[in-house]
């Protein structure tokens, strides 16, 4: 049994309310599952399952039900719902769909959530420091926190998220401990990897490797250098095909050191493997006619270089650009919007080509990330085609 503080056998009680109650009845059985002692306090919390095509009429009672008496004691953000919830129509979702997903945000909102719908929160200011514990749920930026951050994170559902919000609180265990967050096998990078695309082409590498062997955490070598860009389209395919929560990379990550390198499990990956690994992410007979960047939601660095790449052009092709809604506002008023929708381009805020209930109604999607490749066939039954940010701008113009 783990042990409680006052306040948290307090909350267990039912003195500081009904959510609180169930919030705490909810993690104490996590923490009893996964043996741990006790619980960390919390510095941040990102819900995901905030899409309602995925959370339906029962995942909304329960938000309703939460929401009654909740409120969230630590910074809370939402992970990306099913649609733009300013620009919904223009992207084509129903009016029913609607309403139904903002009745959803609404229940958020009560509980004193942020309801910025990012998975990319470490670049909207749910941004977390080396070493602290959060309650994160989206598994890319569960995979950014203890990779490239440092931070500490189980990958949470949605309701043991929404329960660390409203506690402050999580078990000790998995991520957050020292004991498991070793690295268990070496990957020497042995050709130069750049851009978003190759860093998620590599991630699929990594992630399907480890699925093969059975292991978790790669140590890998060979990157000189990485950009957040990158990074974040690595652990969003990292995570996708190998299901890693957390990576070391060499001279990269703040904790590349702080174990030892694992000896044996030494794998070498080559020009060949790239090669090898792109065209699985082509579909032969792809006709594209549905454009995406931003999966991982676009930083405020790719909407200027798509600002710039698109300045003057016209787009033929359903072109999106999806991102946090602050990082769209900062391309606002920067004027890449302006530059951006001019060339027929659109936004897609609060959502994404994955979340978004868009199933069907595009033949083949080209994105710059390899998660998008995946759940585009996966979940939306598109072909699809990987390449650069660039490529993609171009076959957008095409
Ligand atoms: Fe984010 Fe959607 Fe990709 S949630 S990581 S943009 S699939």
């Amino acid at each position: 049994m783990m042990k409680l503080t006052t306040e948290e056998q307090e909350m267990l009680e039912g003195k500081y309310g009904k959510a609180a109650k169930k919030s705490m009845e909810i993690l104490t059985t996590l923490g009893d599952i996964f043996e741990a002692d006790s619980m960390v306090k919390v510095y941040g919390v990102q819900i995901a399952g905030v899409s309602y095509a995925n959370l339906g009429e029962a995942g909304l009672e329960f938000l309703s039900e939460m929401a009654e008496d909740g409120k969230v004691r630590v910074l809370t953000t939402l992970n990306p719902a099913g649609m733009d919830r300013e620009n919904w129509q223009a992207l084509g979702i129903d009016e029913e769909f609607a309403k139904n997903q903002n009745r959803v945000i609404d229940a958020f909102a009560k509980m004193g959530i942020i309801t910025t719908c990012s998975c990319t929160p470490y670049l909207i200011g749910n941004t977390p420091h080396y070493g602290q514990h959060l309650a994160w749920a989206e598994s890319s930026a569960v995979c950014y926190a203890n990779s490239v951050i440092g931070a500490r994170t189980n990958r949470e559902g949605g309701p043991s998220a929404l329960a660390s919000a409203i506690t402050g609180k999580t078990p000790n265990y998995g991520y957050h401990l020292d004991a498991n967050r070793y690295s268990q096998v070496h990957f020497k990078v042995n050709t130069p990897i750049r851009g978003t695309d190759q860093f998620g082409i590599l991630g699929k590498i990594i992630g399907d490797k480890l699925v093969e062997i059975g292991k978790k955490i790669p140590y890998i070598s060979g990157i000189p250098i990485a950009t957040i860009e990158e990074l974040k389209s690595f652990c969003a395919s990292v995570a996708t095909y190998g299901g890693t929560a957390l990576f070391h990379m060499e001279e990269i990550t703040p904790e590349y050191d702080r174990y030892p390198k694992p000896s044996d499990n030494v794998f070498k990956i080559d020009k060949d493997d790239m090669n090898q690994a792109r065209l699985e992410l082509i579909d032969e007979d792809s006709e594209i006619d549905f454009v995406s960047i931003g999966c991982p939601h676009a930083s405020i660095h790719e909407i200027a270089t798509i600002a710039e790449l698109l300045e003057g052009k016209k787009i033929k092709k359903e072109f999106w650009i999806t991102t946090a809604r602050p990082t769209k506002k900062l391309a606002d008023a920067a004027g890449y919007s302006k530059l951006i929708e001019d060339a027929g381009a659109k936004f897609a805020a609060d959502t994404c080509c994955v979340v978004a209930p868009i199933k069907g109604r595009f033949k083949g999607i080209m994105v710059d990330s390899a998660k998008a490749c995946y759940y585009g066939r996966a979940k939306n039954k598109f072909k699809v085609r990987i390449g650069t940010l660039e490529q993609c701008v171009e076959e957008a113009i095409k």
